[in-house]
Parts: structure tokens; C-alpha cells; sequence
């Protein structure tokens, strides 16, 4: 039987194609604030914080976001998922995440928050020190921030495995992804779906609000720094 023919269908949200390409850029920015002679704590703090905002976000969007964008939809059994990679599943059967990017997805969210969180706790040992740097022991803030670089390390593995994969797929298995996460449509063999609609925008900018009070509520709450001379 000829297969449905293709179609073009919408995969991605726009909230969600949103804050991918914004998550770049705040990986970027944090990075490149922390490098070199230009290290720059200030921005460095404020591209960490919206890094923070962004994964608060994500985390909101994986239940409330549509279809595609929400973990219940991309997080598969471990059997699916030793299924796909034993190339028994085509990936047309996954108009999003296949069983492995929605694992891996995770485990990129993990290392930006661990990353996000720890920096709250350390010092730069000059002047800026981490909003919460007072609230723990310098024994404890010297191990966080052995945790900041060596799980920035890791980050940037997954990151270089992660850009790896996406180019594999688009130029050897002629997948479409990087369009598809620029535009939210792919054209499948799949009966055509209409666009998402406005009302994921409106609900897309309401979780992000909620987001950006969340990290300015930690941040305010943060205890007084300590002043040492
Ligand atoms: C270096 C920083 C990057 C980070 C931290 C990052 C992070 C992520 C995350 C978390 C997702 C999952 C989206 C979600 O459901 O939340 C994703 C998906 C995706 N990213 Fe990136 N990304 C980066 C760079 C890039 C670049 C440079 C490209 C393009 C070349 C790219 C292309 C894609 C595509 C196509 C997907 C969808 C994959 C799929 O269809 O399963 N990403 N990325
Ligand atoms: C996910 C976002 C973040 C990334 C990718 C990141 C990355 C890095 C990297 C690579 C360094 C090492 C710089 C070096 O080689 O000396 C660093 C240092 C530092 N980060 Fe972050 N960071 C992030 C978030 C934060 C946040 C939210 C804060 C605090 C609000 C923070 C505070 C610091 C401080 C104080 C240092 C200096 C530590 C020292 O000099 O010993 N970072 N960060």
C-alpha cells in the first residue's frame, strides 16, 4: 500500500522554538562572559540568570505547552527507546523528539540547571559573589564551584554531541531538523495540521512571565552578602 503522502505539519510551538534559540544565545553569553580577560561577572550573573528563567520555563512548558513540547509526550520507555536504537522503529513515527533527542533533551536541561544553580552559590574571590554565596560555608562554595567548571565541562560535551546528532540527521538521514526548529513545521506522511494557533503564544508568554518572577523572587530573596575586610 503507497504510504499518506507528505504534508506539511506544524511540530514545534513557537514558545518552544522560542526559547531554544534563546537558550543558545544565554549558553553563548554566559560562556563568553567567563572567558578570557573579558571575564565579565556581572553579565556573566545576568545570562546565568536567564539561563535559569529559560530551564523554569522549559520545565512549565513540558506540561502546559502543546503536544509535542510536553515531556509525557517525548519521555518513552526504556523498551521504546532500545527499539528505536536497535533500528527497529522508523523515525518518521515521531513527528517530534525521537525516543532518543527527548532523553537527551533532559539530560540537557539537567547540566544547565545544575550549572545555573551552583553559580548562585560561589565567588569570583574579588568582589561578586553568587547571591547566596553567604548562605553556605567557603568549604562548601569551593566545592560548588568545583561543580560550576567540571559540569561545565560536561555541558559542553553535550552541547558538541547534541549540534553532532542534529547535523547527522539533517545531512545523512536527510531529516529536516534545524528548519523544523527555525519555522515548528516538518513535512511528514501525516494528514495536515492546521497551526498551532495564538493561544500557545499568550499561554507561551504567561509561563515565561511566571518564570522571570520566579528567579527575581529567588534573587530577592537571597540573604545579605557578607562583608569581610
Ligand atoms: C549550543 C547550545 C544548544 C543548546 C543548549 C541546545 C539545546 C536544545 C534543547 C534543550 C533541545 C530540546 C528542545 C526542547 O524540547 O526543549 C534542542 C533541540 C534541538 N536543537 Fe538545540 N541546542 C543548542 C544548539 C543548537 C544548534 C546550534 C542547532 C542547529 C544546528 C540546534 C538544533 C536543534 C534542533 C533541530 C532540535 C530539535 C531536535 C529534534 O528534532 O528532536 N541546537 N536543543
Ligand atoms: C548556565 C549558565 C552558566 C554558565 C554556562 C556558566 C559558566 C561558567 C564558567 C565556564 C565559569 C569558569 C570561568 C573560568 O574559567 O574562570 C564560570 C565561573 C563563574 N560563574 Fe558561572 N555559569 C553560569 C551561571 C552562573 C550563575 C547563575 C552565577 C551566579 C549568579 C555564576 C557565577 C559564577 C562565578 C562567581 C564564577 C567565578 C568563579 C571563580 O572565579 O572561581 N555562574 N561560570
Amino acid at each position: 500500500m503507497d504510504p499518506m503522502p507528505k504534508s506539511e505539519t506544524t511540530v514545534w510551538d513557537t514558545p518552544l522554538r522560542v526559547f531554544h534559540w534563546l537558550l543558545v544565545l544565554s549558553l553563548l553569553g554566559s560562556w563568553i562572559t567567563s572567558q578570557y580577560d573579558v571575564f565579565q561577572t556581572t553579565a556573566h550573573f545576568y545570562f546565568g540568570y536567564l539561563t535559569l528563567t529559560l530551564i523554569i520555563f522549559r520545565l512549565m512548558w513540558g506540561i502546559f505547552g502543546s503536544h509535542n513540547s510536553r515531556f509525557i509526550t517525548f519521555l518513552r520507555r526504556p523498551k521504546v527507546l532500545i527499539r528505536y536504537l536497535r533500528g527497529l522503529d522508523s523515525l518518521d513515527n515521531y513527528p517530534g523528539h525521537n525516543p532518543l533527542g527527548g532523553w537527551a533533551t533532559v539530560i540537557l536541561l539537567l547540566l544547565l540547571l545544575v550549572q545555573a544553580i551552583t553559580g548562585l552559590f560561589i565567588s569570583d574571590d574579588i568582589i561578586h559573589d553568587g547571591p547566596y554565596h553567604s548562605s553556605v560555608s567557603n568549604r562548601t562554595a569551593d566545592l560548588l564551584a568545583s561543580v560550576h567548571y567540571l559540569n561545565f565541562d560536561l555541558l559542553l560535551i553535550a552541547c558538541g554531541m547534541h549540534i553532532f546528532a542534529v547535523i547527522l540527521y539533517q545531512f545523512i538521514f536527510g531529516k529536516d531538523l534545524i528548519l523544523a526548529m527555525l519555522t515548528g513545521k516538518k513535512r511528514l506522511h501525516m494528514p495536515p495540521k492546521k497551526d498551532l494557533g495564538k493561544r500557545h503564544i499568550q499561554q507561551g508568554m504567561l509561563c515565561f512571565i511566571i518564570a522571570s518572577l520566579a528567579t527575581t523572587l529567588l534573587i530577592g530573596l537571597a540573604p545579605e552578602p557578607n562583608v569581610d575586610f
